[in-house]
């Protein structure tokens, strides 16, 4: 894990470490997941880090941090927006940041689809918030010109793909799905590109 994350890892470790902590009782994660944070959370989190692109990030409905916070500790020269309605869970990713050392997050509370007057980004990821069709009509107005989206998906994404199709043409987004690996003797992560054609 450690030469997974690199000098990343103290940050990392400081997150998972006060999500376990605190995560249940602030209704954050479920009871079950305390036993597979790492796997099931953070590596599955930082698995969509190589297909970020440049310039500033945008995690829409962060929830813990998931994966903006994981995505900001491994990359401290980024920009990263955590957009987030809930205020409760705009007060633990404030605390959380804060905790771990992270300093290269802003965040902003409010629903993606109400948030293009103050949140522009060149690459949008979001990880178990809506379908990709329901993701591209709200987050397709914050990107800036040639930004792109990297979702976090289940095993089920090219079907989920297949049914956006038509939405994905009328906002001019072409997609793929991409393999990400992370440590070798776990699954990949199922990565939705959609990169803009217009
Ligand atoms: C199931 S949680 C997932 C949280 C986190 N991304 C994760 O993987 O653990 C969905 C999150 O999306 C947020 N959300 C729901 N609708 C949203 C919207 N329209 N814009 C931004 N966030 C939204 C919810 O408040 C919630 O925190």
């Amino acid at each position: 894990m450690r030469d997974f994350f690199g000098e990343a890892y103290p940050r990392v470790e400081r997150f998972a470490l006060m999500l376990a902590d605190q995560g249940v009782l602030r209704g954050l994660i479920g009871p079950r997941e305390l036993t597979r944070l790492w796997e099931r959370h953070i590596l599955n989190s930082a698995a969509v880090a190589p297909f970020l692109g440049q310039g500033t990030i945008v995690d829409v409905g962060s929830g813990a941090g998931l994966p903006g916070l994981v995505i900001a500790a491994m990359l401290p020269e980024r920009r990263v927006v955590l957009v987030e309605p809930m205020e409760r869970r705009t007060t633990w990713l404030f605390e959380a940041a804060e905790h771990c050392g992270i300093e290269n997050v802003t965040v902003v509370r409010g629903r993606a689809e109400e948030v293009q007057d103050v949140v522009e980004a060149d690459v949008i990821t979001a990880r178990a918030v809506a379908p990709i069709d329901k993701l591209v009509k709200w987050c397709a107005p914050l990107l800036a010109d040639g930004g792109e989206m990297a979702l976090l998906k289940g095993q089920s994404a090219p079907e989920e793909l297949e049914r956006a199709k038509y939405v994905l043409r009328k906002f001019g987004f072409v997609g793929s799905v991409e393999s990400a690996p992370t440590l070798p003797d776990l699954a990949p992560t199922t990565v939705v590109r959609l990169q803009r054609t217009m």
